[in-house]
């Protein structure tokens, strides 16, 4: 039996997890920092790292006491390295090596985007394991305040970005949008919840880089997105209908969900897109974005039969330590240990291999 102990601190989450065998959560605490952000519409970096210096000593201290375990008891300590905000992933990294050393741990290093795709298997009722050969080539749609990203994975371990946003992620539509209606931070829940009262069809939003305009899309574009069209022309048409403070209740929902439709509808439309084309067995859906209903809905309506379709649950799909410590498993079964010289990283990799096989 291995029991990990993960954190993670890579953008306004505080948390952190103990995890058996990768799938059992015997603990997971999250401290949000979304009220410290709320004000400026967004995550502000250095907020965030001192925010996450005070929070995470008593975060990790709270997963150790709810799981009813000592440091003794734990395999090892994982920790999200990248990608994320650099001064923000620092502060789990610095805490997780010094409690790695205080108690004679190995440290594995976890990639925060995997760790998001590992939400669809972390859990008792996963339906799947990680491992099942039934499930690849996998692709991975990861869809959250920070990536809108595809990724194929093969049963080598090995993964390559096959799309990605070349602007805002889905998620930064739904803030930005939130932002300019002056409704609230983080947008996307309070979105979703609004634009429920609201016509799908009321006004007809932009699908970047899906051909839907009558124009051929560029073969280098066909599973890439782009969502800041979507958000400039909401400003227009907000703009056109008087202002923000003048829309009744009715045109507000309506734009929302609208707006919201053609979100679900361009990733829905990629992802099954590049499900085809790279002849997948499966198609994981996670990332904070997948916490949305409509999404989730026109997701599972779309898949074709002879597909696999995994979503995480909503507890795993914003930011956790579960999934950090979940993934952390496969690691330390290899020995895939990092060293001290563990180092922090904001960007997402093109293709990055596993140190260990799936198969
Ligand atoms: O995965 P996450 O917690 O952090 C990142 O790694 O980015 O995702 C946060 C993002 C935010 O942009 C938030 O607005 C969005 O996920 N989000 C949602 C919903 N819940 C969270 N977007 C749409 N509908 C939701 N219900
Ligand atoms: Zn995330």
């Amino acid at each position: 039996m291995a029991l990990i102990l993960g954190i993670e601190s890579s953008c306004d989450e505080t948390a952190a997890a103990v995890v058996e065998d990768g799938r059992r959560v015997v603990s997971n605490v999250v401290a949000s920092q979304i009220a410290k952000h709320s004000p400026y519409g967004g995550v502000i970096p250095e907020l965030a790292a001192r925010e996450h210096l005070t929070a995470i000593g008593p975060v990790v201290d709270q997963a150790l006491k709810d799981a009813g375990i000592t440091p003794a008891d734990l395999s090892a300590v994982a920790v999200t390295h990248a990608p994320g905000l650099v001064p923000a992933l620092l502060i789990g990294m610095t805490y997780a090596k010094g409690f790695a050393i205080a108690n004679n741990l190995p440290l594995i290093g976890i990639n925060h985007f995997l760790g998001h795709i590992y939400g669809a298997f972390v859990g008792e009722d996963a339906p799947y394991r990680f491992d099942d050969p039934a499930l690849y080539p996998m692709l991975a749609a990861v869809v959250s305040g920070g990536h809108t990203s595809l990724v194929v994975l093969t049963p080598d371990g090995k993964s390559h970005l096959v799309g990605t946003t070349l602007d805002d992620a889905a998620g930064e539509a739904f803030d930005k949008a939130a932002k300019l209606l002056d409704l609230g931070y983080p947008g996307g829940p309070i979105i979703e919840r609004l634009a429920k009262n609201g016509k799908t069809d009321a006004h007809h939003f932009p699908r970047s880089l899906t051909g839907a305009a009558g124009k051929p899309v560029a073969p280098e574009n066909r599973f890439n997105f782009s969502f800041s069209g979507l958000k400039t022309s909401l400003l227009y048409l907000v703009r056109d209908m008087g202002g923000a403070d003048k829309l009744s209740e009715e045109q507000l929902y309506d734009c929302l969900a609208s707006y919201q439709e053609a979100i679900v509808d361009v990733l829905c439309t990629k992802i099954f897109d590049a499900a085809k084309q790279y002849r997948v067995k499966s198609v994981v859906l996670c990332g904070g974005v997948a916490c949305n209903g409509a999404l989730r809905e026109r997701f599972e309506q779309r898949v074709p039969k002879n597909l696999i379709a995994l979503t995480a649950p909503k507890k795993y799909c914003t930011d956790n330590a579960a999934m950090i410590g979940g993934l952390a498993s496969f690691y330390h079964r290899s020995g895939a240990y990092n060293g001290l010289d563990l180092d922090a990283q904001a960007r997402l990799p093109l293709s990055t291999e596993l140190p260990f096989s799936l198969r």
